[in-house]
């Protein structure tokens, strides 16, 4: 019978790249049952609150779910929808792969890197924040633990074996941050050592950065931790000719949620112009996560076959297409 995952419109373009995107797995033959849940704007409107239950409920049950950009309205009480799903169902990797395509005004036409971050400890645990009285002195804690840093370090390292990778570099601040740092780099090593088919290299997250820069073709895949792999992964995406190309996943012990890393985009909603490229790859992240690898690929050389033509493609990518007719050219490929 037919897989069923939870799918999220979400708000802004997300209808319009969600559309795209179910279009593409449907063609390629993937034979998915959607159900359909509201999320942010669209479910605040609906139910009176940013994420209902019955969508936390429909989650939950598929686990798999396919996610479109949510709005977070600015104003007090309401908390970043993203990190409530991380907390809620456990997400700790983020994935975040960055790929060279031709045809984009990218600065690199060599990048294939997969970068994975700790996504629920470290610098961002929320733990210990504290503003003296006077106002004169802030705190916070970095928290990171050996289960923790152990879990992300075995997830890039099976991830590389899947994907028949060849190197994880695990990237830190040991030198400075002797013990956070030190305790994640200790551990990774640890694990490293359990994969002897796979290069394991180490390196400190400034140098990886002026590395990246200047050659990110020696990189494969990187695992670091929270504020390091968020940077980290921003800088990928500019590599690569930015956000509208970047999809990103969140994986946990309960769920998986696959997504596009850009927003909403409100500036350009409604009007046809969306490139549904990231969420679009953010749905072949989760063939790969099914393990329907071949229609993954099928649908990654559409989509790179479709910008390298240059024809049909959206504004972003210096075309005159609009979402539809880009998501016709990469149909019509498939
Ligand atoms: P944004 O990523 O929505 O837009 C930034 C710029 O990139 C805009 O000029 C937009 O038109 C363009 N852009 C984004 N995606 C595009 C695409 N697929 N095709 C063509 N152009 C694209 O970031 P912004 O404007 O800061 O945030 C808008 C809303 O999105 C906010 O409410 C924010 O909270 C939310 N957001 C949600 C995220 C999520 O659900 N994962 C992630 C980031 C922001
Ligand atoms: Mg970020």
């Amino acid at each position: 019978s037919a897989r069923s995952i939870t799918v999220i419109p979400g708000d802004g373009i997300g209808p319009d790249i969600v559309d795209a995107t179910l279009k593409v797995l449907d063609k390629a033959g993937c034979n998915f049952t959607y159900e359909f849940a509201d999320a942010g704007l669209a479910a605040l409107e609906k139910h009176g609150e940013l994420v209902p239950a019955s969508t936390l409920e429909l989650i939950e049950k598929n686990r798999v779910t396919l996610k479109g950009p949510l709005t977070t309205p600015i104003g007090e009480g309401f908390t970043s929808i993203n990190v409530s799903l991380r907390k809620r169902f456990n997400l700790y990797a983020n994935v975040r792969p960055v790929l060279s395509l031709k045809g984009t005004q990218a600065r690199y036409d060599n990048v294939d890197i997969i970068t994975i971050r700790e996504n629920t400890e470290g610098m961002y645990s929320g733990a210990g924040q504290r503003v003296t009285d006077d106002g004169s002195t802030a705190e916070a804690m970095s928290i990171i633990t050996r289960e923790g840093a152990e879990r992300i370090c075995e997830f890039a390292y099976q991830l590389a074996r899947k994907e028949g990778r060849k190197k994880v570099t695990a990237v830190h601040k040991a030198n400075i941050m002797k013990s956070t740092s030190g305790l994640f780099l200790k551990v990774a090593r640890e694990v490293g050592e359990r994969y002897p088919d796979i290069e394991s290299e180490e390196m400190i997250v400034d140098a990886t950065c002026m590395k990246l820069v200047m050659d990110p073709s020696q990189f494969d895949v990187i695992v670091t931790t929270n504020l390091f792999g968020d940077i980290l992964s921003d800088l990928c995406a500019g590599l690569v000719g930015g956000l509208g190309l970047a999809p990103g996943a969140n994986i946990g012990t309960d769920a998986a949620i696959f997504e596009a890393v850009h927003g909403s985009a409100p500036d350009i909603a409604g009007q046809d112009l969306a490139n549904p490229t990231a969420l679009i790859l953010g749905a072949v992240q989760m063939l790969e996560y099914l393990g329907m690898s071949d229609k993954a690929a099928r649908i990654r050389d559409a989509v790179r076959d479709t910008i390298a033509a240059g024809e049909n493609v959206t504004r972003d990518l210096g075309g005159n297409a609009g979402t539809k007719a880009f998501t016709d050219a990469i149909l019509a490929r498939l």
